[in-house]
């Protein structure tokens, strides 16, 4: 693998208005590099965008991942373009499961086409968004990488079309899949009823509403700060850290420690000062009770560790959530 370490890279990042593309983009300006965007704001914001959309090393244009000879195209007006990171995607389970086919050709068929124009432009790395949902319902924890497999039950489209896409970006020398658990921070959008559980809690914490657990508040998950998994994309595309490169493959990005969904719920109401008392309803359909990452195989390959704890992590984002309310 070529890999020279020069300190400036030309960066591409797919789904640059959504809530972690964003983050990835104002931290990669930050480290001196140029960042190409593109978002077709399906869900993503231009707003999230608001701190860096003048930067001078930022262009954006407003296209769909679908669309054919699209990096080609990048590349072409980008000559210093070396590295991909491919977060755009359709994002909704609901949506996901109402609309499979269309689902599988953004997440899974785009994914190839963008990995193959990879490959033939020579690019040094492809790093791509995977998820926790690739590992469906299963409960051996914590999860190995190795627990995906063919025969997986996926709970939902979006579960498979991450797997397919994963298992592909992995197969190829440019190729590095970062799986995903539950993701959270400042910009995370709220205002579904699937939006991230943090988000949600936050909104309704700082609006002086109860916040409603789903089930009896038992349920655990594994919740990494977005400015750790952003560190997490830099680190796999060998822009920062140890020379030696991380080697292509899947790799999960957590912390490796769980947090029961009422106990989170007590967090977020002391940091949000909400006296309101918690509203227990109907467990979700389709929720899975427990999950946790194992993050050994990522903290060995590229020296990373998450670094913000939960409550640190949480007070970082009620901090900005009040401040976005205030305005
Ligand atoms: C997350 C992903 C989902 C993915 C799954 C696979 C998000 C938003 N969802 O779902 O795309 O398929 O991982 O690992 O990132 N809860 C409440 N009250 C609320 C909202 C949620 O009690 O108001 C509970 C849920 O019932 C669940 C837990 O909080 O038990 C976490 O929910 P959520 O944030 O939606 O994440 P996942 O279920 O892990």
């Amino acid at each position: 693998m070529r890999m020279n370490f020069e300190k400036k890279a030309g960066c591409l990042v797919t789904g640059v208005a959504g809530f972690v593309g964003s983050h990835l983009a104002e931290q990669l300006l930050a480290l001196g590099h140029s960042v190409v965007g593109i978002d077709n704001f399906a869900s993503g914001r231009k707003e999230n965008m608001a701190s860096f959309l003048d930067h001078t090393g930022f262009t954006f244009y407003e296209r769909s991942v679908t669309q054919s000879g699209l990096l080609k195209e990048i590349k072409e007006k980008h000559p210093n373009l070396r590295i991909c990171f491919h977060l755009a995607a359709i994002v909704s389970v609901p949506f996901s499961v109402d609309h499979p086919e269309l689902t599988m050709e953004v997440n899974h068929g785009a994914t190839l086409n963008l990995l193959g124009e990879a490959e033939e432009l020579d690019l040094d790395r492809f790093i791509f968004a995977g998820s926790a949902a690739e590992y469906g319902n299963d409960q051996r924890l914590p999860l190995l990488e190795e627990y995906a497999m063919e025969r997986t039950v996926h709970l939902s489209p979006y579960g498979k079309s991450k797997y397919l896409a994963s298992k592909a970006v992995s197969s190829r020398s440019c190729g590095i899949a970062l799986r995903f658990f539950n993701i959270y921070g400042p910009r995370q959008d709220p205002s579904s009823p699937y939006s991230g559980v943090i988000s949600r809690f936050i909104d309704r914490g700082l609006s002086g509403k109860p916040l409603t657990i789903f089930g009896d508040g038992r349920h655990t998950r594994d919740f990494v700060y977005v400015a750790d998994g952003v560190e997490a994309y830099i680190r796999a595309s060998g822009l920062k850290g140890s020379p030696l490169s991380v080697p292509p493959g899947i790799y999960n990005i957590g912390t490796g420690k769980s947090t029961a969904i009422g106990d989170l719920a007590e967090m977020i109401k002391e940091l949000s000062e909400n006296r309101e008392s918690l509203i227990f309803s109907h467990e979700r359909p389709g929720d899975i009770c427990h999950s946790i990452a194992s993050v050994e195989s990522f903290c060995k390959a590229a020296d990373w560790y998450p670094s913000v704890s939960l409550w640190e992590g949480l007070k970082k984002t009620v901090d900005w959530e009040a401040r976005r309310k205030e305005k």
